[in-house]
């Protein structure tokens, strides 16, 4: 089916339900395991189902659809799945509620073998390729009361046009690309989101245009490998429109930087192996994009890196950081560590100490390495054993809660541009925001701030957050 036509199809089911559900006040509940494309899912899937008649709400108690939307990077997702689906049960039996789950997890094999045996009452299994599918598969299983299974192997279509239910009306997730070719080592990814493939220009562009339109003021590209866009259309000559000038992520970073009414432009995440110096450039140029770059370690060591097939050594990604510091003023850097791979040594570990050390990095999301079956990594027969990794990845929170807490003195007495985004969670009486590097900022202001960029003066710092002042303009007087 064309792809047009195909949403036209779904667009039918929606309205199907729609009615089926008439003035029955049903509601529905998600949950969002995993990162930001996840999420970023889960907004479209919420789309969907808001599309469908169905109001959302936080508690599964009052559901009447449970939607699951998994990840399956590390294994403690598995654990949460099945725990909660073991919570479900009663609601099933005595609510008769349609359980629903999606995402990464569902394109595992093992996985869907466990629920259809183990929780059977599951209703609706949907993959990574289907996503755009779920009003039908909805319909389906409300209309003929069976189970529904709809995985799909290939690559899946980009579909244009879903509904999307956006959580935060100043900052918006908007994915450019699916997908993965890197095939590291330890990683799942590329096995449950298949090839990699990019949406067109034109159809990243009008969606910015639209949300800035709205009022939103933040943008986060998404993607497994967002500085590779458009690399493999042109590497395969595959046929894509140019629009704007765009025709690789410098020139879509250039072409975003132009939309009125968008102030900020952050991505997610990048491969050091494809910073290439028009990205570094265009980084510099672009006054809007964060210079907060999120640059994935993994490992500080050389021979680690070569088993997890990251392309890099450690000194050229050193290398490359230097000379991202040289070429963008500001620049700080966020990133990802995985202790304890098959065959790391205490050594080699010590070398990923030696680039954090150097780098100084603003944030480390530190990970365990957890074995994911049909990888490499889970195939090497050194594994490390548990109590090593926890001792390393102890280690390494340690130096990187160190080097945060001296880090957060540099901001005291600093000004910073701070975009408000709200109330403060524990405190409505304050606001909170973020600075370009991405750091909680906490003060006293009206609420009619929200949504603006504003400096202000930091006073105090804490290990999680920042404490600002809003400078006081009439100082002089
Ligand atoms: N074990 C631990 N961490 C992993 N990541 C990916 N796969 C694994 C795994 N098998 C981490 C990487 C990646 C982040 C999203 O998750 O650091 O960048
Ligand atoms: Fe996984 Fe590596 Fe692809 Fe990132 S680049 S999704 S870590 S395979």
């Amino acid at each position: 089916m064309e792809k047009q036509e195909e949403i036209q199809n779904q667009k039918f089911y929606m309205e199907k339900i729609k009615e089926m559900i008439k003035n029955q006040n049903q509601k529905f509940s998600i949950f969002t395991m995993g990162c930001q494309l996840n999420e970023n899912d889960s907004e479209k899937l919420s789309g969907m189902a808001e599309k469908m008649g169905y109001e959302k709400t936080e508690e599964q108690a009052k559901s009447d659809l449970v939607i699951f939307n998994t990840c399956c990077v590390r294994e403690n997702a598995e654990d949460k799945l099945f725990g909660k689906l073991g919570e479900l049960k009663k609601l099933k039996e005595q609510n008769g509620i349609i359980i629903a789950i999606g995402g990464c997890m569902m394109q595992e094999k093992h996985i869907t073998d466990k629920i259809k045996e183990s929780y059977p009452f599951v209703d609706i299994i949907f993959g990574t390729h289907t996503l755009h599918r779920f009003p039908e598969d909805l319909y389906k299983a409300l209309s003929e009361k069976k189970k529904i299974e709809d995985i799909l192997d290939i690559d899946g279509e980009i579909y244009e046009g879903l509904p999307i239910k956006r959580e935060n009306n100043i900052k918006a997730s908007v994915t450019i690309m699916n997908g993965c070719n890197n095939f590291c080592s330890y990683c799942i990814v590329p096995y449950v989101r298949g090839r990699e493939r990019s949406r067109k220009p034109k159809d990243i562009l009008d969606e910015i245009k639209d949300l800035a339109q709205k009022g939103y003021k933040e943008v986060t590209l998404l993607g497994q490998n967002v500085n590779s866009y458009l690399r493999v259309e042109k590497e395969k000559n595959i046929q894509f429109e140019e629009y704007e000038g765009v025709n690789s992520f410098a020139t879509l970073l250039i072409a975003i930087n132009k939309i009125p009414g968008i102030e900020r432009i952050r991505f997610v995440s990048p491969h050091p192996k494809d910073f290439t110096d028009d990205v570094i450039e265009a980084i510099s140029k672009c006054d809007k994009v964060c210079k907060l770059i999120h640059l994935p370690l993994q490992s500080g060591n050389t021979k680690v890196l070569k088993e997890m097939n990251r392309k890099y050594t450690k000194e050229q990604y050193l290398n490359l950081v230097e000379k991202m510091k040289n070429k963008i003023p500001n620049l700080t850097l966020s990133t990802d560590i995985i202790v304890g791979f098959p065959g790391e040594t205490d050594e080699e570990f010590e070398d990923t100490l030696d680039v954090v050390e150097k780098v100084k990095f603003e944030q480390v999301y530190m990970f365990i390495y957890s074995r994911r079956v049909g990888t490499p990594g889970d195939k090497m027969e050194n594994q490390v054993p548990e109590k090593i990794k926890h001792i390393r990845f102890d280690k390494l929170k340690k130096l990187v809660e160190n080097q945060i807490e001296e880090n957060n003195k540099k901001y005291v007495g600093t000004i910073q541009k701070v975009l408000v985004e709200g109330e403060s969670k524990n405190n409505k009486e304050l606001l909170t925001g973020r600075t370009d590097s991405n750091k909680v900022v906490i003060f006293d202001g009206e609420k009619d701030l929200i949504g603006n960029v504003i400096e202000l003066k930091i006073v105090s710092e804490h290990m999680w957050y920042l404490k600002g002042e809003k400078i006081c303009q009439n100082f002089h007087l």
